[in-house]
C-alpha cells in the first residue's frame, strides 16, 4: 500500500501567539507535535506556512508607498522565517527536514526542485515550503495547493484559526452553521471564505480534496488522515 502524504498550510498569523507578531516558540512545539505524530503514523508531510504574523503584502501596500509586488516579495520573505523556525522546532523533536524556498537563497535552505522534493518525503522527511510561489499576486494558500498538488498530496489540510468553514462569518453572525462537506463550486460562492479562488479553481481543476480544521485542537491531524472528518470542513 503507499503511503498516504499530505500538505498541511499552517496559518502564519496564528504563530504569533499572545504578543500578535513575530513567532511563539510553544506555538512552533505544538504544531511540531501535531506533525510528528502523522510522521509517527507513516505518512509523508509536505508543510507551507504563510506568513501573516510578520508582514503581508497586502497589508504593507495598503497606503502606496510600498508597491504591491515589493509588499508580496517581503510576504514572502517573511514565509521563510517561519519557514527556518519550524524547521528548527521538528527537528527539536527529531523529525527529519528539508525547507525548499521558492526563491533562491542557497545560503539558508534548498531551492525548490519538485522531483527532490519527493525523494525527501519518500525518506521520511518533512519538506517545508517556503517563498509561497515565488510570484507576487499569489497568496500561501494557492502556494500551498499548487505544493500539494505537485507533490502528488492525497489532501491539503488548512489548518488555521477556525474549525471549518461556515455558511457566513461565525464571528459575525450568531446563526452561522458550519458545513461538513462542500463542493469545490460552493466553496467559491462569495459567503464562504475558506481559501482564495484561485487556490480553490487549482484544487478543483485537480481533484485534491480540501480539508480545513483548528490547528489548535490536539490530535486533529492525524484524526483527519485517519479517516475522522468530524470536527473539519472538507471541499472534494
Ligand atoms: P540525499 O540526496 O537523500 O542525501 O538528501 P540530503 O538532503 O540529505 O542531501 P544533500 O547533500 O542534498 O543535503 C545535505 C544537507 O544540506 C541537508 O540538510 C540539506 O537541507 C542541505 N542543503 C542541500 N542543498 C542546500 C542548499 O542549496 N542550500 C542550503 N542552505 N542547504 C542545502
Amino acid at each position: 500500500m503507499s503511503k498516504q502524504r499530505v500538505l498541511v498550510k499552517f496559518s502564519g498569523e496564528a504563530l504569533a501567539g499572545e504578543s500578535g507578531y513575530g513567532v511563539d516558540t510553544s506555538i512552533l512545539k505544538f504544531i511540531a507535535e501535531e506533525i510528528k505524530q502523522l510522521v509517527d503514523n507513516g505518512v509523508e508531510v509536505g508543510v507551507v506556512i504563510g506568513g501573516g504574523n510578520i508582514i503581508r503584502g497586502v497589508t504593507a501596500a495598503k497606503d502606496g508607498i510600498i508597491k504591491r509586488t515589493s509588499g508580496d516579495y517581503m510576504g514572502m520573505l517573511a514565509t521563510v522565517i517561519n519557514a527556518v523556525a519550524m524547521q528548527e522546532a521538528l527537528e527539536y523533536l527529531g523529525m527529519k527536514v528539508r525547507v525548499q524556498s521558492a526563491i533562491k537563497m542557497e545560503q539558508i535552505c534548498e531551492t525548490f526542485i519538485v522531483r527532490k522534493a519527493v525523494r525527501h518525503l519518500e525518506k521520511g522527511r518533512i519538506v517545508i515550503f517556503a517563498a509561497g510561489t515565488g510570484n507576487p499576486f499569489f497568496t500561501t494558500d494557492t502556494a500551498a495547493t499548487l505544493r500539494a498538488i505537485e507533490i502528488g498530496a492525497d489532501m491539503i489540510i488548512k489548518a488555521t484559526k477556525v474549525d471549518g468553514v461556515y455558511d457566513k462569518d461565525p464571528n459575525k453572525y450568531n446563526d452561522a452553521r458550519k458545513l461538513s462537506q462542500l463542493s469545490y463550486d460552493e466553496a467559491l460562492a462569495d459567503n464562504i471564505k475558506v481559501m482564495d479562488d484561485t487556490s480553490i479553481a487549482l484544487a478543483k481543476e485537480n481533484n485534491l480534496p480540501i480539508v480545513v480544521c483548528d490547528m489548535f485542537k490536539k490530535g486533529n491531524l492525524l484524526s483527519i488522515i485517519q479517516g475522522d472528518y468530524n470536527r473539519c470542513s472538507i471541499v472534494k
